[in-house]
C-alpha cells in the first residue's frame, strides 16, 4: 500500500472526485458546475442554483416550475416535529435545534431506498423545503410564540423572511437574501461537506447526512465565524480602535474572525459580492457604523497579513447584511445551513453514484506492549 505523508487537516489531499464546484484560490474564482458565482448571483435564484448543483444542469422553465412547486408543497413541518422542537430549551443554540430537527426527519422517512431516483428526489425536496421552516419555527417558539405557517404565494426566500418575522419582507431585502443563499450554497470540499460525504458513504439516510453536516458547520472555524465577526465588530466599537485591536489579537496569536481561508489566498469573491449587497441595503435602509469598522479592519488586516494571503472570507460581510435585515446574530449560521443543505445534497447524490466507504488511515504515535497495572497499584 502506498504510504502518504501525514498532512494535518488533510491539507491538499483530494477526498473525492467532484464536478459540482470549483475554486481557484489564487485568482479568486468560484464556479458552480462551471458557471461563475458572479453570474449566478446576478441572474439566478437560489432554487434554480440548487437544481443546477444537484442535477448537474440548469433547469428548463418547466423543470424549474415543477421543482419550485414541489418545494412549495413540502414547506410545512409535521406537528410532531414542531412539538418536539417546543421542548428544546430557549437558550439552546439554533444550530443545535436545527441539527436535532433535521435528524428527527429521519425518524419519519428512514427508508433507505438509495437506488431509487424518486426516493432521492423526495429527500432533496423535503430537506430543502423544511430546513427554513424549522429555523423560523425555533426562532418564534423560543420567543414564546407559535410558529407561522408558510405562505404559498411567497417565493422561497420571501417566505422564509415572512415566517421569521411574521410580516411580508421588503422586496429588495428578499432578493438580497436569495442572493446570499446562492453565495453560500456550495464550496467544494469544506469541513461540513466532507462530513456529509463521509456520512453518505456509509449508505445511511440523507437526514443523517444533513444532520452531521449541520453539526460540523456550527463550529467557529467554519460557518460559526459569521456570528463571531459581528461580536468582534461590536467589541471593537469604533474605527479608531481597529488598529490596536488587530495588533493585540495578532500579538496574542489569536485568529481574526472572517479572515483567512484554506484555499483562497486573495479576497473571497463571495465577500466582494456580499459587501456590495450590504451597501445596497445601507443605501435603502440607512448606514451601519459597523460597516465603517469592517472596512477599516479590512485595510489594517491587508496591511498586516496580506503577505500571508489573509483576506476577508465569506463570513466577513454576511453578518452585516443579515444584521441590516434585523436577523438575530445566532441565526446567521442556521441561514448558512439553509443554503448549504443543497450543496450537501449534491455531494450526497454524487457520493452515491460512485460510493466507497471512507476509511482513511492514521499515523499511530502511541506506545506498544504496555503492562497492565492493576487498579490498586496505580
Ligand atoms: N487571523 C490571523 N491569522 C490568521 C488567520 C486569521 N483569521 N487565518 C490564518 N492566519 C495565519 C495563521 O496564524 C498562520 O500563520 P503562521 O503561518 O505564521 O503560523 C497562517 O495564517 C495559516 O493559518 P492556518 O490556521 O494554518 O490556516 P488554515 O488553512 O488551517 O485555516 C481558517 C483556515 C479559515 C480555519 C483560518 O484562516 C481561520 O481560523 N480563520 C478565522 C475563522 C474564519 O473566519 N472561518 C471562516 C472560514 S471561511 C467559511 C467557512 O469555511 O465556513
Amino acid at each position: 500500500m502506498m504510504v502518504c505523508e501525514y498532512k494535518p487537516g488533510l491539507e491538499g489531499i483530494p477526498a473525492a472526485q467532484s464536478s459540482i464546484s470549483y475554486v481557484d484560490g489564487q485568482k479568486g474564482i468560484l464556479e458552480y458546475r462551471g458557471i461563475r458565482i458572479e453570474d449566478l448571483a446576478q441572474q439566478s435564484t437560489f432554487l434554480e442554483t440548487a437544481y443546477l448543483l444537484i442535477w448537474g444542469e440548469l433547469p428548463t422553465k418547466e423543470e424549474l416550475q415543477v421543482f419550485e412547486e414541489e418545494v412549495r408543497l413540502h414547506r410545512r413541518i409535521k406537528y410532531r416535529i414542531r412539538d418536539m422542537m417546543k421542548c428544546f430549551p430557549e437558550s439552546g443554540h439554533p444550530m443545535d435545534a436545527l441539527q436535532a430537527s433535521a435528524a428527527a426527519l429521519g425518524l419519519f422517512y428512514s427508508r433507505r431506498d438509495l437506488h431509487n431516483p424518486v426516493y432521492i428526489r423526495d429527500a432533496v425536496v423535503r430537506l430543502i423545503a423544511t430546513i427554513p421552516t424549522m429555523v423560523a419555527a425555533f426562532q418564534l417558539m423560543r420567543k414564546g410564540n407559535d410558529p407561522v405557517k408558510p405562505r404559498d404565494d411567497l417565493d422561497y426566500s420571501a417566505n422564509f423572511l415572512y415566517m421569521l418575522n411574521e410580516k411580508e419582507p421588503d422586496a429588495l431585502a428578499a432578493k438580497i437574501f436569495d442572493i446570499c443563499l446562492i453565495l453560500h450554497v456550495e464550496h467544494t470540499m469544506n469541513a461540513s461537506t466532507f462530513s456529509a460525504r463521509v456520512t453518505a458513504s456509509t449508505l445511511t439516510d440523507p437526514y443523517a447526512v444533513v444532520a452531521s453536516a449541520v453539526g460540523t458547520l456550527g463550529g467557529p472555524l467554519h460557518g460559526g465565524a459569521n456570528e463571531e465577526v459581528i461580536q468582534m465588530l461590536e467589541e471593537i466599537g469604533s474605527v479608531e480602535n481597529v488598529r490596536s485591536y488587530v495588533e493585540e489579537r495578532l500579538q496574542r496569536k489569536d485568529k481574526l474572525m472572517g479572515f483567512g481561508h484554506r484555499v483562497y489566498k486573495v479576497k473571497d469573491p463571495r465577500a466582494t459580492i456580499l459587501q456590495h449587497l450590504a451597501e445596497q441595503l445601507f443605501a435603502k435602509f440607512g448606514a451601519d457604523k459597523y460597516y465603517d469598522i469592517a472596512q477599516e479592519m479590512e485595510r489594517v488586516v491587508e496591511e498586516k497579513l496580506g503577505h500571508k494571503g489573509i483576506y476577508p472570507n465569506v463570513d466577513f460581510y454576511s453578518g452585516l447584511v443579515y444584521r441590516k435585515m434585523g436577523i438575530p446574530t445566532d441565526l446567521f449560521t442556521p441561514i448558512f445551513a439553509i443554503a448549504r443543505v443543497a450543496g450537501w445534497l449534491a455531494h450526497w447524490k454524487e457520493q452515491l453514484e460512485e460510493n466507497r466507504i471512507f476509511r482513511p488511515t492514521q499515523v499511530y504515535n502511541g506506545k506498544h506492549s504496555v503492562t497492565y497495572t492493576p487498579i490498586d497499584q496505580r
